[in-house]
């Protein structure tokens, strides 16, 4: 009843998807609990709780030492870093492991800062997470000149007449998300980095909020850095960087000394989340699985990935449409971003709603009582929501969904907001 057909052989098979996932059964208030927070991370598939805690019990150690549990501990960190290399198309030695993306982020903002001039510029947007602005915000006191890339606001997508103004010959760095955490955005990323390199800048891209929908080609968007956040699609808390290798061998980190100068050891110092490192690589393999369940012929894990985001592409694509159909018949709902039915390929499932004479707080609170996991206020896209001049009304309601969210999900929300606004 669950599956969604598609034109080619890739079905997203939810009721199995969703066995995989035990948080999901839980109640509130009698009520089924509705995961509509993904956009604040997902829950995890019981294999990553497993790896989490197998790691713990059998192979808890530091890394590099001359007996078993290290020894483990070392191949299984290098088993993770080949799933995430997987997972982003590239080459285990250009990803980072750290604590989330904001702090890997600020990492290399200060690395970059080094090298940075007086008559440089950075260009930033205004639709983006503030962990894509302020880490590089900063570095006006290295004496960079931040520019800011301005919105459309009637569908909230980037202005790319302005993106172009704004990207010159003195231009460093160009940041920009590859979708927009608050409103669902999917941003022309590529075409972006390629008007980013003809200038000559360096780009990154923030694949957070991007990751639980799309596949990420990093070779293929040929950016120069990438940064996400497993505990978004299904992983646990921690952050991923993925930087080309010339940069990451050139670039100066701040680090100590008794790290190497071997990449990416030279970026990653101290002590890593290990049991999380082992949940990193039981989430891609979980994806993976996915795409196997909806493709038999894709054996390599790559091909697995690439298939399961094909079904997850498909299936989410239906729910999205069913979803903004739902939120037009609510009475004084004004939904930001894009609301075209015929353009849901450059949008991921995820709205950003308010609705007159109701605070986004009221609504979710009303909605959590009801068992509907939702959030309110700016997610941290601080300058979408100044931009937009709703930061001082409390920000928008936003409901996130993900592939484990179901058609009657959507349908209940819907209700229930009907209900609560009368
Ligand atoms: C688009 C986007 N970028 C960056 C971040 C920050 O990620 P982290 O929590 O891993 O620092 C988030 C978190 O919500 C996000 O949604």
């Amino acid at each position: 009843m669950l599956k969604i057909e598609t034109e080619a052989a890739t079905t997203l098979d939810v009721a199995w998807a969703r066995a995989q996932f035990p948080s999901l059964l839980q109640t509130v208030n009698g009520h089924p609990a509705a995961f509509l927070d993904g956009p604040g991370g997902t829950q995890v598939p019981q294999r990553v709780i497993d790896a989490i805690s197998g790691y713990l019990k059998q192979s808890n150690a530091n890394t590099g030492g001359a007996y078993a549990t290290s020894r483990r501990t070392d191949s299984m960190i290098a088993e993770s870093r080949m799933a995430m290399a997987d997972f982003l198309g590239c080459d285990s030695d250009e990803i980072l492991f750290g604590p989330n993306m904001t702090t890997l982020t600020y990492a290399l903002s200060r690395s970059i800062g080094r090298e940075l001039g007086p008559s440089d510029e950075i260009v930033l947007t205004h639709l983006d997470h503030d962990a894509d602005i302020s880490p590089w915000h900063a570095l006006e006191e290295r004496g960079a000149r931040i520019r800011f890339v301005d919105i459309n606001e009637a569908d909230c997508t980037l202005d790319m007449t302005d993106l172009v103004r704004n990207v010159t010959e003195h231009t460093r760095l160009l940041s920009i998300g590859y979708a927009a955490n608050a409103v669902g955005t999917i941003n022309q990323v590529k075409k972006v980095i390629r008007i980013g390199h003809d200038r000559g800048a360096m780009v990154f891209v923030d694949a957070v909020h991007y990751g639980p929908h799309g596949l990420i080609d990093v070779r293929e968007l040929d950016c120069d850095f990438l940064a996400c956040s497993t505990y978004k699609f299904f992983g646990p808390h921690m952050g991923v960087l993925y930087g080309k290798r010339e940069h990451l061998k050139r670039l100066q980190p701040y680090k100590v000394r008794a790290n190497t100068d071997a990449i990416p050891n030279r970026w990653e110092w101290g002590t890593l989340n290990h049991e999380c490192i082992a949940g990193v690589g039981a989430c891609v393999d979980y994806l993976a699985d996915l795409g196997r369940h909806a493709d038999a012929s894709a054996s390599h894990r790559r091909d697995a990935l690439r298939a399961a985001y094909k079904a997850i592409q498909s299936y989410e694509r239906g729910l999205a449409e069913r979803m903004i159909r739902g939120l037009n018949q609510i009475p004084g709902l004004k939904l930001y971003g894009i609301a075209d039915l015929t353009r849901l390929s450059e949008r991921c499932p995820t709205f950003a709603v308010r609705i007159s004479g109701h605070t986004p707080l009221e609504l979710a609170t009303k909605l959590g009582e009801r068992g509907f996991f939702t959030w309110d206020g700016n997610y941290y896209a601080l300058n979408l929501t100044e931009r937009l001049g709703i930061e001082s009304t409390g920000g928008f309601l936003r409901i996130g969904l993900v592939h484990y969210n179901t058609a009657e999900e959507v349908d209940r929300v819907v209700a229930a907001l009907k209900e609560i606004v009368g």
